[in-house]
C-alpha cells in the first residue's frame, strides 16, 4: 500500500460499491478493490474522516451535492480518444450522406436538421471527432440546424471538455489528414476550431436518471458506458435510448459491447452499430 492509502475492509467496499451503484449504476467488480484506495483515500483525509467508514457515514448524513459529486468523479473511468473506433464515423459519415440526399427533417426555422448525441462523452474527443468528421465531409452542414449533445456524469471531465484544448501528444498515432484538423496553440497544446467547438453542447447528465431530453436523434454514440452497468441496467438504458433515436437513426456502441440479452428493441446492422427494430407503423409507412 502507498504512503497515504487508508485500509480498506471488505465491508467498507461493500458500502462504497452499493453507493456508486445506487447513484451511478456503476458496478465495481472486487478487482476494483485497489482502484477504489487509490481514487478515494485522498478524499476521505482532505474531509477529515478517519476512515471509509467514517467517509460513507458522512455521505449518508451530511454530505453535500459537491461531496456525492467528487465521490462518483473519483469512481469513473475516463478512458477516450480522438477517432477511437473509427469505423463508427465513417459509417456516420454515410449515414448523413444518406439524409443529405433524403428530404431531411425541418427544423420550425425551415433549416434541416441533423442532432447527435455522444451520452458518456468523458473528456470531450468523442464527440468532437463527429463534429470534425462530419464538417469535413459535409462543409454545408454549417448552414444547417446541426447540433451535437455531449453527456457525462462525471463533472470534472464535462468541464475540462468543453474547453476544447488538449495536449498535443492527444495526437499521436493519427494520420497527418487527422492531425490537420486540429489548430496548434503554439504552447504544446491543440485546440477544436471553432466550428466544430461551436456545434458541440457538453451538459452534466446521469443516464441512469430522467433525461431532459427529447429527440429524434440522427444518431447515438453510447460506447464504453454501458460496460460498467449490470445487464438489467444496461437493458434500461438502451431501451430508454432507443426512445429517443429516429427510426431511421444509428446506435453506435463500444467495441467489446452488445445488445443481445440486454434490450429487443434493436437489430444489428454493422460492427457494434444498430438501427431501432422497424415497429408495426413504421412498416406500414414505408
Ligand atoms: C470509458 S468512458 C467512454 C468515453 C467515450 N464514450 C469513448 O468511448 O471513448 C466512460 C464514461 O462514462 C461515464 N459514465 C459512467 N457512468 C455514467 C452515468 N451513470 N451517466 C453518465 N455517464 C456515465 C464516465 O464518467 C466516463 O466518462
Amino acid at each position: 500500500m502507498d504512503h497515504g492509502e487508508i485500509a480498506l475492509s471488505t465491508r467498507e467496499f461493500t458500502r462504497i460499491r452499493e453507493r456508486v451503484y445506487k447513484v451511478a449504476g456503476i458496478s465495481l467488480s472486487d478487482a476494483k478493490r485497489t482502484l477504489v484506495v487509490s481514487r478515494l483515500s485522498k478524499v476521505v483525509r482532505t474531509l477529515g474522516a478517519k476512515s471509509f467508514d467514517d467517509y460513507i457515514d458522512y455521505l449518508e448524513t451530511r454530505g453535500t451535492p459537491e461531496d456525492d459529486q467528487e465521490f462518483v468523479n473519483a469512481l469513473t473511468t475516463n478512458l477516450t480518444r480522438f477517432f477511437r473506433e473509427d469505423h463508427h464515423f465513417d459509417h456516420l459519415i454515410g449515414h448523413v450522406r444518406d439524409l443529405i440526399a433524403r428530404t431531411p427533417r425541418m427544423t420550425r426555422t425551415g433549416k434541416p436538421r441533423l442532432r447527435i448525441w455522444s451520452a458518456g462523452c468523458s473528456t470531450g474527443q468523442e464527440p468532437y471527432t463527429i463534429a470534425l468528421c462530419l464538417l469535413k465531409a459535409f462543409p454545408e452542414l454549417a448552414r444547417w440546424d446541426f447540433k451535437i449533445l455531449a453527456t457525462d456524469i462525471d463533472s470534472g471531465v464535462v468541464a475540462k471538455a468543453s474547453t476544447g484544448t488538449y495536449p498535443v501528444g492527444e495526437l499521436n498515432g493519427l494520420s497527418s489528414e487527422r492531425v490537420a484538423l486540429f489548430e496548434k496553440t503554439g504552447d504544446g497544446n491543440i485546440r477544436i476550431p471553432r466550428a466544430a467547438h461551436g456545434l458541440v453542447t457538453f451538459k452534466l447528465l446521469n443516464l441512469i436518471e430522467p433525461w431532459p431530453v427529447k429527440g429524434p436523434f440522427d444518431a447515438i454514440f453510447c460506447r464504453n458506458v454501458a460496460i460498467y452497468f449490470d445487464k438489467p441496467t444496461q437493458g434500461t438504458l438502451f431501451d430508454r435510448l432507443g426512445q429517443v433515436l429516429a427510426p431511421d437513426g444509428f446506435l453506435y456502441i463500444g467495441h467489446s459491447e452488445n445488445l443481445q440479452a440486454v434490450s429487443n428493441g434493436y437489430q444489428l446492422v454493422g460492427k457494434t452499430i444498430y438501427q431501432p427494430k422497424p415497429t408495426a407503423k413504421s412498416r406500414t409507412a414505408a
